[in-house]
């Protein structure tokens, strides 16, 4: 279950300018729930998956993922936490230019506990973005429909029950949308919890 209570992320400009990016947002999402966050560009849906994700810091508020507050955890059993629990798929998919397509799908394994059959795992979740042909190439010789997908991939390997995709699940290219629909008959590959920000 995520837990969000009174959550504020505020940021502070230079000046005395303050934006609200989220403010006091009280949010429960539970297991096997699909979320979807929908409102205009600059509205903090980006924001706020960063927040469920810990990947950002509230200025104000809790936040818990299974009863762990993020923040109560050091700086490596959050790493692992995320790593374990939480699947990413950014907006831009930002993949390592320097590693191989496979090699980008295998780089959260190394923040996790489980390495077992990596290579494998991560040959299989090419194959059902439909890449599988692309492993020993590199992001710049994919089209950004391509890595896109190469990032979803990415966001399953280490099987997180939480998978949060950043205006991916409109975007025909990510791959996303299949994964949700498709997967709802394959227990095995479904992620249990999806949140979605979707772009208007
Ligand atoms: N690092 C930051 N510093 C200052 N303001 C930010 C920062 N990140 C986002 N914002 C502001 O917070 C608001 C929400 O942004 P964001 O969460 O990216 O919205 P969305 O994803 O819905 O388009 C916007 O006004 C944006 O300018
Ligand atoms: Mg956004």
């Amino acid at each position: 279950m995520i837990e969000l209570k009174s959550v504020s992320k505020h940021y502070r400009l230079s000046g005395d300018v303050l934006v609200k990016a989220v403010d006091d947002l009280d949010l429960t999402i539970q297991d096997g729930e699909f979320a979807m966050i929908v409102g205009r560009s600059g509205s903090g849906k980006t924001t706020l998956l960063s927040l469920i994700g810990g990947l950002t810091r509230p200025t104000q508020g809790s936040v818990r993922v299974d009863g762990v507050d993020l923040w109560g955890l050091d700086d490596a059993n959050q790493s692992r936490f995320r790593a374990e629990k939480i699947g990413f798929v950014f907006q831009i998919p930002s993949l390592l230019p320097t590693l191989t397509v496979l090699d980008n799908v295998k780089l959260p394994t190394m923040f996790a506990r489980q390495h077992d059959r990596v290579g494998e795992k991560a040959l299989g979740l090419l194959q059902m973005v439909g890449l599988s042909e692309k492993g020993h190439a590199y992001p710049s010789q994919l089209s950004v429909g391509q890595q896109k997908r190469v990032a979803l991939a990415r966001a399953l390997v280490n099987g997180p029950e939480i998978v949060l995709a950043d205006d991916s699940y409109g975007d025909p290219h990510s791959g996303t949308r299949q994964l949700c629909d498709e997967g709802a008959n394959d227990g095995q590959r479904r992620p249990q919890r999806v949140s979605e920000s979707v772009r208007l």
